[in-house]
């Protein structure tokens, strides 16, 4: 069995500073830290004036209140607590935190565009940029990384994800952990938060907050990797989801919190309910009020309460009536202060207001990270006839639709502390490119946001301006997709088309039998089969942050050889979800009638996982394996050369997948082990080699036990889940 460690942070010299603190402290004041509020809610009562941040103000005094988040930034932070060193006892500084997803002030691609670049490490630096913006803000809690495991692209928070794989998403989790905690010493680091805990992500029906119903089978192997990965590289807190797992919402799911947390994990951190979680159990229908709410959830281990101020409202008469043991209390306190202990508040919990000119400095500071994690983030679908990378000289260029001259868009969900002025896009970013050199005409076509989505008709003014701008051109720029107010939380879809009249805009423009070169702009996979009867080429871009102009036209120009690829499969149509690449055979695979398959599609996908193009070629040498045959405690290794055949530069994400032929449960077609980013100069060789070993080939047996089973293993290795070639280990 592979040893796996948590990394143990709360150190003695940690705990005890804890404890004394406590053995100083009341019982409101103890359930005070175990408050947190939203400063971003702040509705103002009509009879008396008074606001409810007003009324937080006066909690905060009391020391009822352990952590705010959504502040405005460094004097707010201050201010709030200025008010607990000026009036409470203990003066314990706020945790304040925010929701920095995908950057600060300086926005990164949204989550599912950085997990196209298969690249962990550069999400480190991603991580690390925005916890130096948070904390100059007073920001030392992040709830972030997400790393909701999903396949359903009807599902709004998929953008906020790293897709469908499990060990792709348990990388980015250790990397975006480690880099939100980037250093050890004190107001140096921010606390991260991985969420949602747990299978929020399968929701039914890609409906947000729907019903998550799941085996504990699929919840060990697809779901709980990824956190694991997060608790052993020592994250400080994790958050609850609020979907039930197996009939139990996350936030008062015992079995979740503390039997996999706790007690298999030695997860020490804090465990944070999601948005007004607690209030939620009572409409779930688990808890008939709030004291029941607030009984079940501290019991079953949920450390903070966010938003619905249950806990400072009734734990203190539910520990005085015996109904919550005392020690439970001081076992959540104990956690939250020990952060705050970790990450130096106690010792220094104001932050130096950053002047114009440092704030700047830091942005900018990032700049050259955003347009390179923007580059890596695109994925290249399709490019016909080399219709791409295009000309800069001597050419005419129409750039054309609702994303071609956009600067909010690119920000994509959960981009709050983004600027809009400061985003590059498309327009800008090929008009830098070709300076003079070609003649760049615009047209957008129509608009797209919520309210036009059901539209489909194009007026004619705008039918011109766009014709007009693609005649005078030798190739048109599409800049398709969605608003960011399409995906992220609370923005599910039944529909993976285009919204409003996009569709009709490509119609018009491809009447005019111009090249195309489809740039998508979109938080989720769309199912757009019908696009490439007129694009010669597709790009996904995602929404990719302030730098999103310059980078599609690096790609598009060339000046960056696209190395993108899939972190979700992307389907033919809404019909076929959820489609994800690790499926299991069934007793009748698809093929003809009476077998698992559709009257009116196939069941392939439209592109598949790990799928993206390059500019040049990248040849695959046979694969070969160094010991065909092992014990169950053996190892092994494959390996393959790859060429790069072309002319130009380029990296290939060289992909490792396994199949377990027989074994006691059924298991899926193939599954991702192990990928390796290789960089190679035209005519250069690289070496990719992956080992199989024990954390390779273990399963859950029938008995959930972890165990490696005698057999024969297939293990591929390629460029997607869809090809590469093939060898055989027998396990004896
Ligand atoms: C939201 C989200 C969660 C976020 C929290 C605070 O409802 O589910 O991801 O961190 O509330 O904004």
């Amino acid at each position: 069995m592979t040893e796996r460690s948590t990394r143990a942070w709360l150190t003695p010299e940690i705990r005890q500073q804890a404890e004394q603190l406590i053995a100083r402290m009341s019982l409101d004041e103890k359930v005070g830290q175990m408050t947190q509020y939203d400063w971003g809610f702040n509705p103002i009562n009509p009879e008396t004036g008074v606001s409810v941040r007003d009324l937080l103000r006066d909690e905060i005094r009391q020391g009822r209140v352990g952590s705010i988040f959504n502040l405005s930034g460094a004097e707010e932070a201050n201010e709030l607590q200025r008010l607990i060193a000026e009036h409470t006892e203990h003066r314990i500084p706020l945790l304040i935190g925010r929701d920095v997803i995908h950057g600060y002030k300086t926005v990164f691609p949204i989550p599912l565009a950085q997990a196209s670049a298969w690249n962990p490490a550069l999400a480190y630096r991603t991580a690390e940029a925005a916890s130096r913006e948070s904390m100059a803000d007073g920001v030392a809690w992040v709830f972030a990384p997400m790393i909701d495991v999903s396949r359903d692209p009807r599902w709004g928070r998929i953008a906020e994800s790293i897709g469908e794989d499990p060990l792709l998403t348990s990388q980015y989790s250790r990397a975006w952990v480690e880099g939100s905690q980037v250093a050890d010493a004190p107001g140096q680091a921010t606390a991260s938060c991985p969420k949602h805990y747990a299978g929020y992500g399968l929701a039914e029906a890609g409906r947000d907050y729907n019903t998550v119903d799941l085996s504990d089978r699929e919840l060990r192997d697809v779901i709980l990797p990824p956190f694991r990965e997060a608790v052993e590289a020592g994250a400080l807190s994790i958050m609850a989801s609020f979907n039930e797992i197996n009939g139990i919402p996350a936030c008062a799911n015992e079995y979740l919190l503390k039997t996999i947390l706790r007690d298999e994990w030695g997860f020490e951190g804090i465990v944070a309910s999601d948005y007004n979680a607690l209030q939620e159990l009572i409409v779930h229908g688990v808890a008939g009020s709030e004291e029941e709410a607030c009984e079940l959830a501290v019991l079953a281990g949920c450390d903070m309460d966010m938003h619905s101020g249950f806990y400072m409202r009734h734990l203190p008469k539910l520990v005085r009536e015996g109904r919550v043991p005392a020690s439970v209390v001081d076992t959540s306190v104990l956690r939250i202060l020990a952060v705050k202990i970790k990450l130096g508040l106690l010792e220094q919990p104001f932050v130096e207001v950053p002047s114009v000119e440092a704030a700047e400095a830091a942005r900018v500071q990032f700049t050259a990270l955003a347009r390179e994690a923007a580059q890596q983030s695109i994925v290249l679908l399709r490019n016909e006839a080399q219709v791409l990378p295009l000309q800069k000289s001597g050419s005419s260029i129409a750039v054309i639709g609702p994303f071609a001259h956009n600067r909010k868009d690119p920000l994509g969900c959960w981009a709050f502390d983004g600027k809009p002025e400061d985003v590059v896009s498309l327009l800008d970013g090929i008009r830098h490119a070709v300076g003079s050199s070609a003649a760049v005409h615009y047209a957008e076509g129509c608009s797209v946001s919520v309210d036009t989505m059901a539209a489909s008709g194009l007026t004619e003014a705008n039918i011109e301006q766009v014709l007009e701008a693609a005649r005078q051109s030798d190739v048109v720029v599409l800049a398709l997709g969605e608003s960011l107010e399409m995906s992220g939380e609370s923005r599910s879809r039944t529909s993976l088309d285009l919204p409003g009249a996009q569709r009709q805009l490509v119609e018009a423009v491809a009447a005019l039998g111009k090249p195309i070169v489809a740039v998508l702009m979109s938080g989720r996979p769309l199912a757009l089969p019908w696009l490439e009867q007129y694009a010669s080429a597709i790009m996904q871009a995602w929404h990719l942050g302030v730098q999103s102009g310059n980078a599609i036209a690096d790609v598009l120009f060339g000046d960056y050889n696209p190395s993108g690829r899939l972190p979700v499969t992307v389907p033919r149509s809404v019909g076929q979800v959820p489609i994800y690449y690790y499926r299991k055979k069934t007793g009748r695979p698809p093929g003809g009638v009476y077998s698992s398959y559709y009257i009116d599609s196939t069941t392939e996908p439209l592109y598949p996982f790990g799928y993206g193009l390059s500019y040049t070629a990248f040849q695959y040498s046979a694969i070969t394996v160094s010991d065909a045959s092992i014990g169950v405690a053996g190892k092994s290794s494959v390996s393959v050369t790859v060429t790069n055949t072309g002319d130009t530069a380029g990296t290939e994400i060289v992909q490792c997948y396994i199949r377990d032929e027989v074994a006691s449960v059924t298991q899926p077609l193939k599954k991702l082990i192990g990928f390796c980013r290789l960089q190679l100069a035209p005519g250069e060789s690289g070496y990719a080699a992956f080992e199989i070993g024990e954390r390779q080939l273990a399963i859950l047996d029938k008995d959930m036990k972890r165990t490696v089973e005698p057999g024969r293993f297939t293990i591929w290795v390629g460029p997607n889940a869809s090809s590469g070639d093939a060898v055989s280990i027998v396990v004896e």
